[in-house]
């Protein structure tokens, strides 16, 4: 994606944007000098789309109806996630579990790696360390306190005549081959099958596999790992075929690595004759799709699934994280333009393993990452079985920080949730980078080092060791402090401002123009959806604030559709004369919005200094507000009791 930069004096006059996609699923080098991209592609189809809008959002809304809008993701997984690979035992799990409600650290969904499997089999449970019983009793006493749990699984079928799901797998003849024979290769298990997702009946034996699996387990999503697909082996290349070693050599994992490295071999068959060579790209994406399908069919309710490899269109049916990153400064600062690509791509439920995941990390580049991960839409702890434990509660600044950025996620819960409504709808990320909301502003474009959530809400975090001050980039307006409101940059035009980042603090702002629908905080999901609601308006000179709030039971299938039981509140606010006033209207409807759904507070921010303000609710009469002055004392704000308004403010 691009955005023009289009006049002399280098100023953007429209903001308008272009997008280029290559839909080719064939190995290629993609090389971006800047004003041209070069794709060097090895074979198949040379389907080439351009995108021309006059936003970003535009752009996004053109290339989502192509290749598919975004899946809806459960509230649920909006909250925090714990991972790690070296669990031991299920009452590890449930030492986690109980120190994070101990350190009253919200915790949502706690998940496990290949440890818990026999022998790291697919669909099987460890029977000393995670037997059945014990993991039937944890996820269990999970869901009794309104938290979830997801598993892994890997493509890989151990070759193991007593196996139950490779005996099935052989009788329905769905893995791949190689010269007539299942192809062999290694990871966890040992010998391994891949099962072939482009063949029909490998869509009955995993959904049979994961239903049985789920018949005795009940886990609420699946992790896709190593579907690059990984393998431990290279298997040599066939003389006779220039598949396996194609003349022109893309530059494979970075190093110009031959084509068949550490994965299937280029000539091995799917179903219907189609190489690998011509179809390695769409493995995860295959069966990222055949799992959503899975789910949907056996639970009713919409899927969780997180995928490690994806393609053009995995956001139709999947989540995904960066994969392994490390525990270093770098990898914090670079998990920022990582993110932002994906929401790009398509698939706006994205993050990157909070604290790092190889390599151990330390206190405070843990702190700074929950302070930052807290801000990624997918925001899920995960390390190494060789690195130290890294869960939130091991150094208590690590357990204050996480309770103040956690609690600040939670509040903003039925926003994280709305702009997945909005992507689902229109394809426009979660996490945007800066140009998306102000594409007229040239200095946004390379900016990769904040991020927006939404249209308005700001994140600016501390990336570098020592530093407790933060240089951030802040484009024209009013920015409010969302921890606690006070005014902290008043732009003209964009500049660069230093701000205080001790070291329990990121800078998250929410700009003028915006309304924020906020929650309270609690330690799950559920119960912040008991809480009442507090509206935030931000004032703006030159316009009628907006914001959106989308309602549904967070679950079902669809989240949108004219028959479906989901509701969006848009609320209008501003400061005419001397009156604060905010309205809302509803579209659809169709998801009561009764006594639980109240407003409790409304904040006004950015009420002009000395200016004497009233409370004009839709029906005329006044309210009581107390209007208090920001610290910096160049603005007031406004908070407005409002308890007995329901959302449908008029
Ligand atoms: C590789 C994945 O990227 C990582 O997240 C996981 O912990 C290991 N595989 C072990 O399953």
């Amino acid at each position: 994606m691009d955005v023009r930069k289009g006049s002399k004096d280098g100023r953007v006059k429209d903001g308008s944007t272009h997008g280029v996609l290559l839909l080719n699923s064939n190995g290629m080098d993609v090389v971006y000098g800047g004003n041209r991209i070069t794709y060097k592609v090895i074979g198949g189809v040379l389907d080439l789309y351009l995108f021309a809008g006059s936003s970003p959002e535009l752009v996004m809304e053109q290339y989502t109806e192509l290749i598919g809008r975004p899946a809806p993701m459960p509230y649920w997984s909006f909250g925090f996630h714990q991972c790690r690979w070296g669990y031991k035992n299920v009452s590890d799990l449930e030492g986690v579990v109980a120190n994070y409600a101990k350190a009253q650290i919200p915790l949502e969904v706690m998940w496990t790696d290949i440890d818990y499997m026999d022998a790291y089999k697919d669909f099987t449970l460890d029977p000393v360390n995670f037997p059945l019983d014990k993991m039937k009793t944890f996820v269990d006493t999970l869901h009794q306190n309104g938290q979830k749990y997801v598993l892994i699984l890997d493509p890989g079928i151990n070759v193991n005549q007593t196996y139950a799901t490779f005996v099935r797998g052989l009788e329905d003849d769905i893995y791949i081959k190689i010269n007539g024979v299942n192809y062999l290769g290694q990871v966890w298990p040992g010998p391994v099958y891949f099962p072939d997702f482009l063949n029909p009946s490998t869509q009955k034996f995993w959904g049979r596999e994961i239903k049985l699996f789920r018949d005795l387990l009940p886990f609420d999503g699946i992790w896709l790992d190593m579907n690059e697909l990984s393998n431990f082996i290279t298997s040599p290349p066939n003389p006779s075929s220039s598949l396996d070693n194609p003349p022109y050599k893309i530059n494979n994992s970075g190093v110009m690595q031959e084509i068949n490295y550490r994965t299937v071999p280029a000539t091995s068959l799917h179903f219907g004759n189609i190489t690998e060579y011509d179809s390695h790209n769409l493995y995860g994406l295959l069966e990222s799709k055949a799992t959503n399908e899975v789910l949907k069919d056996i639970s009713g309710i919409r899927p969780f699934i997180l995928s490690r490899s994806t393609f053009v269109s995995s956001g139709k049916y999947t989540a995904h994280w960066t994969g392994d990153n490390a525990a270093t400064w770098n990898d914090l600062a670079y998990s920022i333009p990582s993110i932002l690509n994906f929401g790009i791509f398509g698939i706006p439920m994205v993050g990157a393993d909070i604290c790092g995941f190889s390599g151990n990390t330390t206190e405070e580049l843990c702190r700074r990452w929950i302070q930052l991960g807290a801000f990624y839409p997918f925001a899920r702890d995960h390390s190494d079985i060789t690195s130290n434990r890294q869960e939130l509660y091991l150094w208590d600044s690590v357990a204050a920080s996480a309770r103040k950025v956690l609690g600040l996620r939670y509040r903003l819960l039925p926003f994280l949730y709305t702009l997945m409504y909005e992507a689902h709808t229109k394809g426009t990320p979660i996490a945007r980078p800066l140009f998306f909301s102000f594409p007229e502003d040239v200095t946004t474009y390379d900016i990769s080092s904040q991020f927006l959530l939404g249209k308005g809400v700001l994140v600016s975090p501390v990336l570098k060791p020592g530093a407790i001050t933060v240089d951030a980039y802040y484009p024209a307006g009013n920015w409010f402090d969302l921890f606690n409101f006070s005014k902290s940059v008043s732009a003209e035009s964009g500049k660069y401002v230093t701000l205080d980042a001790p070291s329990d603090h990121i800078n998250v702002h929410v700009g003028e123009g915006n309304i924020l629908a906020m929650q309270g905080e609690a330690l799950t999901t559920e119960a912040t959806r008991n809480t009442a609601f507090h509206l935030v308006v931000v004032l703006s000179s030159s316009k009628t604030s907006y914001g959106q709030v989308y309602l549904d039971d967070g679950e079902t299938l669809e989240m949108s559709g004219e028959n479906e039981p989901w509701t969006l509140v848009s609320f209008y606010g501003a400061l005419q004369k001397n009156s604060l006033f905010v309205a809302s209207n509803v579209t659809n409807g169709r998801f009561a919005l009764d006594q639980r759904w109240i407003i409790e507070k409304v904040t006004f921010l950015g009420i002009p200094k000395h200016k004497r303000v009233s409370y004009m609710n839709g029906r005329g009469s006044m309210k009581k507000m107390v209007v208090k002055t920001h610290s910096d004392d160049s603005s007031q704000f406004a908070t407005i009791d409002v308890s007995e308004l329901s959302l449908l403010i008029g």
